[in-house]
């Protein structure tokens, strides 16, 4: 296994890779991905034994507050990715490509990513789309930055869809979205994952393509799921869609220790004589 010290960290003799990743669907193995944000998360999410780490444009929702991820910058990820990059060791590193950050040219597509991998310390990155984006896909890759693809219910694809909708549920879309899945692989995509689409599609695409799928919203046959870390702990009470499973309920955690935090303020029992300095 190969030996990798990150600049800012010790060496990890376990270092999640590229190739391993596109190995797991080789061997079977379902392959576990999370998003994160902070170098705090990405600490908790590497000890827990993730495989691939996700600095998504979904920041735009549980970090920024918007409705979509539409507003979200290139300097937003990469300021998240950089942040992430010094909690992590073990786990493969990737940055969401923002909305139109790719769209433009491939030269300028090219010149982004580029960033996210030097300023960002990212190993790779996520854009979303099939056959409309696999000439910026072969770019990426003859450039040497590895790309992970993104088909189904893409959330940069908001206002064409009219709203969050689950994709390729008619014939014709459904055979669309298998011909984008191996045009992403011919151009070159390690992987891709599967959003918002029915259990039968993102079985049948799992099948016909030879890189690893990951799933949100697309049901147990892909080769691993990806989840948001926001709503996999319930930190928003509010968000309960089918696709996501709630691990834990911090919502109610982190009201109820701030509430006992103001009670004991106001009554004057934190901080004691412990927390203090003679
Ligand atoms: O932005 C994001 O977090 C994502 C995942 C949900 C796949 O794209």
């Amino acid at each position: 296994m190969a030996l990798v010290r990150r600049t800012e960290g010790p060496v990890h003799v376990d270092k999640m890779t590229v190739p391993r990743i596109r190995g797991m669907r080789r061997s079977g193995k379902r392959i576990v991905m999370i998003t994160a944000y902070d170098a705090t998360f990405a600490r908790l999410v590497d000890l827990a034994g993730v495989d691939i780490v996700l600095v998504g444009d979904s920041l735009g929702n549980v970090i920024q507050g918007h409705e979509t991820t539409l507003p979200v910058t290139l300097e937003d990820v990469i300021y998240h990715t950089r942040a992430v990059s010094r909690g992590l060791q073990r786990p493969l590193l990737i940055a969401d490509m923002p909305f139109m950050t790719y769209q433009v040219s491939a030269d300028e597509a090219v010149r982004n990513a580029g960033r996210l991998i030097q300023e960002g310390r990212a190993e790779g990155v996520k854009l979303e789309g099939g056959r409309r984006v696999t000439d910026i896909v072969l770019r990426l890759v003859q450039a040497g930055i590895p790309v992970m693809g993104h088909l189904g219910l893409t959330p940069q694809s908001f206002h064409e869809f009219g709203g969050y909708k689950i994709q390729g549920r008619e014939q014709e879309a459904a055979n669309a979205l298998l011909e984008d899945a191996l045009a992403l692989e011919a151009a070159g995509a390690f992987s891709m994952v599967l959003e918002g689409v029915p259990i039968p599609l993102a079985e049948r695409i799992s099948q016909a393509v030879n890189i690893p799928t990951i799933g949100i919203g697309a049901g147990p046959h892909c080769g691993g799921q990806v989840l948001v870390i926001h709503d996999l702990l319930g930190l928003d009470e509010r968000f309960k869609p089918r696709f996501v499973k709630r691990y834990a309920e911090l919502s109610s955690v982190v009201q109820q220790a701030v509430a006992q935090f103001g009670t004991e303020v106001r009554a004057g029992s934190f901080p004691g004589n412990e927390h203090g300095f003679e």
